[in-house]
């Protein structure tokens, strides 16, 4: 049967050792008696260890670089085109690890599933032949437009726990609630790992939350991330894995775990992990899984739990006491702007954010669980009850998986939810990721609105291109019962909704972990061949969306001397303003052509900060305002090197490379920034692009409009890990200065740099 391939496949390359990763732990726990936390336990046994010799003393988190061998790696439809044209320059036969490829991303939302996933197959036929037929050759897991959201599909199939997977997307972290280590890199890292290369990271911190309690009422797993993104902020769990421990882990869903894991990304975390619990268990066995849990529960001790005392080294400790957890909802525009619910109606009279909610949503990686769509269900149920047939709101709704709609589907809580006025949702990413046919507010006139969703992030623009939704997060049931009030400023707990001559209060829904059996759905997933040596990919030198990489040049002496300032980023630059999605998504694996879109939703901080001048700049050479990308075009086509100047936790957000690629692909050669994200600042480096960052942050605030900028200590033989840079800048008028800045390479980064990339580089060494 489909299920029963698609499992046999799932078997021959599950690829976790926990012989190896027990071996490779108790090597290390030879030289310290130390008790390891989760986080250590899961990466270090995925070291690779050959020649090298790792010491557990001399391991310093945020400095060492760990050298892993992930156990799987998968991408989805908007970063696998160019993941695989990177893999196909690299000249190897087939991927050296199990991969897959998702196709979620590219599926426009707009009349409901059959309509929309119609629409996709025919305007993305290109990209989906291109994605099927390397996926044949090069012996990749395909799975088909209608599968399901990548994160849901690889929960429901690949994840094993103790194991590690890396994902060409930020929420792959969503794995940690069946306890596998789930990191979200650029296409450049998953082609190192599909090439057989090590996968490098610098050793994390870990953050431990300790949960302690039971959730109850109105609040859900949801409501424990929103309020740590609150704490933390957006960029407080950089370089860090979030890990939970304490009596509070063993009474959350395993799905609901994956929730907290999913949006850890929002905090900027490296990754988000679980300890291994009955609940996840019981998932394993409701998908059909009963082996791997069997094995997982040989090694739960050793493996896939911290060590006793192991807490102490924990870098901070967060305690969250599920009892006084409040329902949250966060936004707008940033995911931890944190809200209680007992503050909201506060703050939306006090901010003036649209008060009337134009579009509710429930779906996404984060919560489209079957779980999350029994209790939509619920709330409709209870509405029902009280007279009150439909939603006052729009209301969308997104099942995760094929797997998850059949099961929805088979008992009749589609039907239910439809009765009431539910568009569903291909299961793909749709609204989350801007892939949204949005008619029923002004888009282009940006028209102010506001929309509640149950997904992770809500960056300015990130649903629908318009800078003037705002987009507030929160748990599905949440979502449900604001989309009857039709309020922003309600409150469930409190407040009754109107029905009819009288009102209703709703209740809370209560929790339905898993099915009472899994419905597989239709087939969607398609096995590569064995043999694929007579096969070939075709891609029309002719295509907008599909072009062939030529790589780039190595790095040209004296190229970061008197560079022009192309823009001044002011605020929160996330990968989303460097590279807007939306229907930017159509030129992915076209790098010419998505470059059009470089910082084209950014702030210019030498402009007045208006939605019309959002990705402008003044062009140095004709003094005109234009695009950026027109501008970073003219100059290239001059000969002219170009810089960028970032503020803090520049490259935010998403993995996408492309963030990286196409300032490269436009002649620029450093981003100067106050701080970076993690794996922005990486795609960079891989990219041949120099991140670097200022020594003194104020310096930020004195590089101004027409300075020219040169960076000493960069070339050959001075550009050393450690050593500081200089930058030299030349203002258009008044005296040159200069400031130190700081890099974070280390050697093997560098031959990135001087190689031109690091797939350049790549190249050179598997053809030595
Ligand atoms: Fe897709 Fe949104 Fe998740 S873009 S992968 S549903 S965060």
């Amino acid at each position: 049967s489909n299920a029963t391939r698609r499992y046999n496949h799932n078997q021959a390359i599950l690829g976790v050792n926990y012989t190896k990763q027990i071996e490779t732990l108790n090597a290390l726990k030879r030289q310290s008696q130390r008790p390891l936390t989760l986080t250590e336990k899961l990466l270090y046994s995925h070291l690779i260890t050959g020649d090298k010799e790792w010491d557990l003393e001399t391991i310093e988190r945020g400095k060492t670089i760990l050298e892993l061998r992930p156990d799987r790696i998968a991408c989805h439809d908007a970063t696998a085109t160019m993941a695989l044209l990177q893999f196909i320059s690299a000249g190897l036969p087939r991927v050296m690890a199990p991969t897959t490829v998702h196709s979620d991303h590219l599926i426009i939302s707009e009349k409901g599933a059959s309509e929309d996933l119609h629409r996709a197959t025919s305007e993305h036929a290109e990209v989906y032949d291109f994605l099927s037929s390397a996926s044949k050759k090069y012996g990749i897991g395909f799975w088909k437009p209608g599968s399901g959201i990548i994160h849901t599909v690889i929960f429901e199939n690949y994840g094993v726990p103790g194991g590690l997977i890396i994902g060409t997307d930020s929420h792959t972290p969503n794995a940690g609630g069946l306890g596998m280590l789930g990191i979200g890199v650029g296409g450049s890292d998953a082609v190192d790992a599909m090439s057989g290369m090590p996968w490098e990271l610098v050793a994390p911190k870990v953050i431990g939350v300790h949960l302690t309690g039971q959730l109850s009422g109105w609040t859900s797993t949801k409501d424990i991330i929103c309020k740590l993104a609150g704490i933390l902020s957006v960029s407080g769990g950089k370089g860090s894995v979030i890990e939970f421990f304490g009596p509070g882990t063993e009474t959350l869903g395993a799905t609901a775990m994956a929730t907290i894991c999913n949006m850890s990304a929002e905090i900027g975390s490296t990754s988000c992990i679980f300890p291994y619990s009955e609940a996840m268990g019981r998932y394993l066995g409701a998908t059909s899984r009963d082996y791997v849990s069997k094995a997982a529960l040989g090694v739960k001790d050793t493996l896939l739990t911290a060590d006793e005392g192991s807490d102490n080294y924990y870098n901070q400790v967060i305690e969250i006491d599920l009892e006084k957890l409040e329902p949250h909802i966060n936004g707008p525009f940033t995911p931890d702007l944190a809200h209680s619910i007992s503050e909201l109606k506060g703050a939306v009279a006090e901010r003036g954010w649209p008060t009337n909610l134009s579009h509710a949503m429930v779906g996404s990686c984060t919560n489209s669980s079957y779980e999350d769509l029994d209790k939509t269900r619920q709330l409709v149920a209870q509405a029902k009850q009280a007279g009150v047939d439909k939603f006052k709101v729009p209301f969308l709704l997104t099942p995760g998986s094929e797997q998850i709609r059949a099961t929805a589907e088979a008992d009749g809580i589609l039907d239910e939810l439809r009765e009431a006025g539910a568009v569903v949702l291909s299961s793909s990413c749709g609204p989350c990721v801007g892939s949204w046919d949005r008619k029923d507010v002004d888009v282009k006139g940006k028209e102010k609105n506001s929309v509640i969703s149950s997904y992770n992030r809500n960056f300015i623009g990130r649903h629908d291109s318009n800078p003037a939704t705002h987009s507030f997060v929160t748990s599905p049931e949440m979502v449900t019962a604001f989309a009857y009030s039709g309020r922003l400023d309600f409150n469930p707990l409190t407040d009754s909704v109107p029905a009819g001559n009288s009102s209703f209060k709703f209740q809370p829904p209560t929790n339905c972990e898993l099915p009472a059996h899994f419905e597989s759905g239709k087939e969607t997933f398609q096995e590569p061949p064995s043999d694929a040596s007579g096969l070939s990919v075709a891609v029309n030198p002719e295509s907008d969306r599909l072009q062939l990489l030529t790589p780039f040049k190595a790095w040209q002496p004296r190229c970061a001397e008197k560079m022009e300032l192309l823009t001044k980023v002011a605020g929160k630059c996330t990968t989303d303003h460097i590279s807007p999605a939306g229907p930017w998504y159509k030129y992915r694996g076209h790098l010419e052509n998505i470059s059009n879109n470089m910082l084209t939703t950014a702030t210019n901080a030498f402009l007045p900060n208006t939605p019309q001048n959002l990705g402008q700049t003044r062009n140095p050479i004709t003094d005109q305002v234009q695009v950026v990308p027109e501008v970073a075009r003219e100059l290239q086509n001059l000969g002219i090197r170009w810089c960028i100047v970032g503020d803090h936790n520049y490259g935010e957000g998403s993995s996408r490379e492309h963030a990286a690629l196409e300032p490269r692909f436009l002649g620029g050669v450093a981003v100067i920034a106050r701080s970076f994200a993690r794996i922005h600042e990486t795609n960079l480096k891989k990219q041949g692009m120099l991140p670097l960052t200022f020594n003194d942050l104020a310096d930020y605030d004195r590089v101004a409009e027409g300075d020219r900028i040169t960076l000493l200590g960069v070339e050959d033989g001075e550009f050393q890990p450690g050593k500081q840079v200089v930058m030299r800048v030349e203002p258009r008028q008044g005296q040159a200065w200069e400031a130190p800045l700081n890099h974070s390479y280390h050697p093997g980064q560098i031959s990135w740099l001087r190689a031109g990339s690091a797939l350049n580089h790549i190249k050179a060494t598997l053809l030595q």
